[in-house]
């Protein structure tokens, strides 16, 4: 093969220059619309003030649930208060924590005097568990009343015997034939089921509240059922520590 002349080779670099360019020379033709810029996150294109999108509506989206899930979180405590207040961490008796540490593998009776802690530590505890009922014996009641049928009352009645549940302060009801079938129905039923997950507090032991009821199927049923946590000391409110 005869040699190449400079003519020639000349030729060839150029043909092969452009072979090697990128197919898209839109860049070239428009020399005014600047290269797109991507967003280092998603990978989504961004506007022209550097602002993505797609992770600006992720975002947004992700706030709002998370706001949902708060709120549905707040409602089920009771108020904002319980929310921010009533946590573990919070919490300053860690031997106490300590003793419940199986909850929510377990069920709790805890009581003492006023002031001694029972409605945070029950309240932090039932917060592990992801959906739980804290309830007063008179919102139990109340709720129960508004039952639209037998139906709807039993359904509910059925949540509450198989639901995470604080019953906080029980004892100080007013003593009804309803107040005392209805919390039967509940403790019974969660014995039966041996379901774990119960929390209560009250201002009574075991024997105080048998004589309250003036009956001794509840307490017996929730002695064979739950670990006592007796809160002592003196009422932490008084004492200005909150
Ligand atoms: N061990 C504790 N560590 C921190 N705060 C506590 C503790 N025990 C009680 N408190 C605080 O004292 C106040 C009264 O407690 P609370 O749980 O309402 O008592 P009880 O239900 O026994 O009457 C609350 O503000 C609570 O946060
Ligand atoms: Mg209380
Ligand atoms: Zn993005």
């Amino acid at each position: 093969m005869d040699k190449l002349t400079e003519e020639q080779i000349k030729k060839y670099r150029e043909i092969v220059s452009k072979e090697d360019k990128p197919k898209n020379t839109f860049k070239k033709a428009n020399p005014k619309i600047k290269e797109p810029k991507w967003c280092d996150e998603c990978g989504y294109s961004v506007d022209l003030s550097g602002k993505c999108r797609n992770c600006e509506e992720t975002k947004e989206l992700e706030a709002k649930n998370a706001d949902k899930r708060k709120s549905t979180l707040v409602k089920k405590l009771g108020g904002l208060m319980a929310y921010e207040k009533y946590t573990e961490e919070a919490f300053l008796n860690k031997k106490i924590l300590n003793d419940c540490k199986d909850f929510p593998n377990s069920n709790l009776f805890i009581y003492g005097t006023v002031g001694t802690g029972k409605t945070h530590l029950g309240t932090a505890l039932i917060r592990r568990c992801k959906n739980f009922y804290r309830l007063k014996p008179m919102q139990i009641f109340r709720a129960i009343r508004k039952a639209n049928n037998a139906t709807e009352e039993q359904d509910f009645i059925n949540r509450l015997c198989e639901t995470p549940l604080l019953i906080d302060d029980l004892g100080t009801e007013k003593l009804t034939e309803f107040a005392f079938q209805t919390i039967y129905e509940i403790i019974d039923g969660r014995y039966e089921r041996k379901g774990k997950g119960l929390i209560i507090t009250s201002n009574y032991g075991f024997n105080g509240l048998s004589i309250r009821f003036q009956n001794k199927n509840i307490c017996s049923r929730l002695e064979q059922m739950c670990e006592c946590v007796k809160l002592v000391g003196q009422d932490f409110r008084l004492k200005g520590a909150v």
